[in-house]
């Protein structure tokens, strides 16, 4: 019924004016990039608007809006969007740490938050989620989706559109939710962001396209073309992955925005003459909103005019805007999102900030835990907590951190840990930056180290060096860290030492696995990130994040992740270093720390691997479950992951696939069977005619803590 009334409306507007709904610009807030409209009164007054970012507050939206619904001619109401990438005001872990969590619920109770916070300021859109599967730790962006694997990415997609969306967009408490960066933006080249992708399309539709189908079939509203070109073609116009697959294929019925300026971009791409050739393309190839570029209300016009751009692009574009501006009400009411109240007391509720916290312990991956030095105890003496991040209330929040505020809100490390000691038992030193050498702080730090009983170093990067713009060409903790743990060490060569790390990608840790003994990744844990990681360093919570992204040893390993292919010459088990085979001369093929790993103060016990059935058909499903014991003395949560692979194909298939996770709590002695139901369905890939099939064969099969295993057991599909 909407249609209707869109269709109605649309007979009232001028062609300007249509096209005018395909524009957004920004608010005064926060800008990603050169062009931030200066007029934006003006433009919204000629009809010549009809989204914002970066523009928030009762008061800020409310004065926007008006302009809008009361002195443009229809009336339009504007749309407000804003990027609520791991919450709003009460800040999550970084989206890398989350998926950590291998928790859909948890992921999907952060974003509904995110949406009561954000709608709450007037928000009704969120640039949000980003699901670029990435195998590239040197690419700062690594850290905004949920890792390495398509699976996995398809399924926390999923989760959190729902948080956002909800069951009914028109609730004034729901978002739209934005599928980014359409797509194979995650495969930069070397990791430099915004640089070239080049892949087959066996790749791209195996591996970087299903978490934007996933977020299709979830009935995500927008869609964000990136920045990247793929094979030579700009995806932000790109007709083919944004006609040709998002429309005619997967019947996507919600708009596409560009990123910002990303239509503009297009000519230092070298793939448009101009700003008139950027808008041509862009439309042409599918991209219904342009973020900030100004080229749709410059130059649309006239390209119809001139026949270069159907207006039937134009009517399409403005069509699913303004549909999407009818399921959020706001035609019913435009200041539906602005509430006084609502705004005074929605942000930071006490339920959300305890959701935080159990959110942050679940997300933090125990990597090392020599001679079970963690947990620590209470009645220790003294313990040093040593390192840039100790008192840090601002790297915390992570990057796009939306507006949780850094400091005041933010709960740090040290006033964490306060909770768990006495004032006498912490003793404090930063030691040194992150980035600059001052190395006039090691001395304290030292001397602390050397009077305490235990040592925790709080280190890592600094929040600038992930998310957009932040690539790195090497994964060491940065800065003269590294050498501070060195000399700590030194100088407490029998003394338990803990690191507790910040950062968004994976970390070359090859050093510090022999200087410390313990190592807890927290990411950037968000807003109670203080609290939690206390929580987990004295063990009032277990921890149970697994990885979600392989650490590598060294930058030169990578790519690297756990579903390699095996190549012609894989290295033997027996003598990994034969010469002749597929291996390094200086380093393991192996990564420091697999996919899927991550350690619990106590120990699950694997046993006894059933297959209901050992052929499988087009038409039956086959059981496979897996007996799981917690042998040690403490509750806790495992993550069991299920791994599949395709022995022999018409191309060449990873060498394990996830397709399937299950998080399960078992009391300390307790067995639960873990059951998985695997169908042909699951077992489907493109092949290189781009058929989407399974083929019959022998499948190797393991249900497993991490990538970490070696098959035992296998099945075989029939048709
Ligand atoms: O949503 C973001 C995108 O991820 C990167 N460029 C800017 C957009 C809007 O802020």
């Amino acid at each position: 019924n909407y249609e209707a009334k869109v269709d109605s409306l649309m007979n009232l507007m001028t062609l300007q004016e249509k096209i005018g709904q395909t524009v957004m610009y920004s608010g005064h807030w926060d800008q990603t990039g050169p062009f931030v409209g200066a007029d934006n009164g003006k433009y919204i007054r000629e009809g010549n608007m009809g989204a914002m970012l970066n523009a928030m507050s009762v008061k800020g939206t409310r004065d926007l809006q008006k302009i809008a619904v009361e002195e443009s001619r229809l009336g339009i109401p504007l749309l407000f969007g804003y990027d609520v990438i791991h919450g709003h005001r009460t800040i999550f872990p970084i989206n890398l740490g989350l998926s950590a969590s291998w928790d859909l619920i948890m992921v999907e109770e952060s974003s509904r938050i995110a949406a009561e916070e954000a709608s709450a300021e007037g928000i009704h859109w969120t640039f949000a989620p980003m699901i670029d599967v990435s195998r590239e730790p040197r690419w700062g962006r690594i850290s905004e989706g949920a890792g390495e694997d398509v699976f996995l990415n398809n399924e926390i997609g999923k989760a959190y559109i729902h948080g956002f969306q909800g069951d009914d967009l028109s609730q004034p408490n729901t978002i739209l939710a934005c599928a980014k960066h359409y797509v194979a933006y995650g495969a930069a080249q070397a990791g430099r962001d915004y640089h070239t992708t080049n892949m087959g399309e066996g790749e791209l539709r195996n591996v970087y396209l299903p978490p934007f189908k996933a977020a299709v079939d979830a009935g995500v509203e927008t869609f964000m073309s990136a920045f990247n070109e793929l094979n030579g073609v700009p995806t932000s116009g790109n007709k083919f992955t944004l006609r040709d697959i998002l429309r005619d294929e997967w019947k996507f019925d919600g708009f596409v925005v560009s990123d910002y300026t990303s239509i503009n971009e297009m000519i230092q791409h070298g793939f448009a003459k101009d700003s008139i050739d950027a808008a041509r393309i862009g439309m042409n190839a599918g991209v219904d909103m342009d973020m900030v570029g100004h080229v749709y209300r410059l130059h649309l016009k006239t390209l119809v005019e001139e026949g270069k751009v159907s207006e039937a692009y134009i009517n399409d574009a403005c069509k699913r805007i303004l549909l999407a501006k009818f399921k959020l009400g706001l035609f019913d009411d435009p200041y539906r999102y602005i509430d006084e109240s609502r705004e005074a007391n929605t942000a930071y509720k006490p339920e959300f900030l305890a959701k935080a916290r159990e959110i942050a312990a679940a997300s933090s991956v125990l990597l090392q835990n020599n001679n079970k030095v963690l947990p620590l105890s209470k009645k220790t003496k003294s313990i040093a907590f040593i390192g840039p991040l100790v008192k840090d209330e601002a790297d915390i929040l992570g990057n796009w951190a939306a507006k949780g505020e850094r400091g005041g809100k933010a709960v740090s490390v040290f006033e964490g840990v306060s909770e768990y000691l006495k004032a006498n038992q912490i003793l404090y030193a930063k030691g040194c930056d992150i980035l600059n050498d001052d190395r006039s702080g090691f001395k304290e730090a030292i001397s602390i180290s050397q009077k305490a009983d235990e040592i925790v170093l709080v280190m890592g990067e600094n929040h600038h060096m992930s998310g957009e713009a932040a690539s790195r060409t090497d994964l060491k903790i940065p800065g003269i860290q590294p050498e501070l743990i060195k000399k700590i060490r030194e100088a407490n060569p029998n003394k338990n030492i803990t690191l507790v790390l910040m950062n968004g990608r994976p970390l070359n840790l090859s050093d510090e696995v022999n200087l410390v003994d313990a190592i807890l990744e927290v990411w950037f844990p968000g807003t109670m990130g203080g609290a939690a990681t206390a929580d987990l360093l004295f063990g009032t919570v277990n921890p149970s994040g697994k990885l979600t992204v392989t650490f590598p040893r060294n930058v030169g390993q990578v790519p690297i992740y756990y579903n390699m292919k095996n190549t012609g010459r894989p290295i033997p088990e027996n003598n990994p270093k034969q010469d002749y085979k597929s291996n390094y001369i200086d380093v393991p093929n192996t990564p420091l720390f697999v996919f899927g790993h991550g350690l619990s103060y106590t120990k699950f016990r694997y046993s006894d691997l059933k297959l209901s059935s050992e052929n499988l058909t087009f038409s039956n499903t086959i059981e496979a479950s897996v007996t799981i014991t917690n042998t040690g003395n403490i509750d806790g949560f495992e993550i069991v992951q299920l791994y599949i692979h395709d022995k022999v194909g018409s191309v060449t298939r990873p060498v394990k696939e996830l397709k399937g996770f299950q998080k399960i709590f078992l009391k300390k002695g307790e067995s639960k069977t873990v059951t998985f139901t695997i169908s042909a369905e699951d077992l489907k890939f493109y092949n290189s005619d781009m058929i989407y099939g399974v083929e019959i064969g022998e499948f190797e099969i393991a249900i497993a803590p991490s990538s970490d295993f070696k098959f035992k057991h296998t099945f075989n599909l029939n048709d």
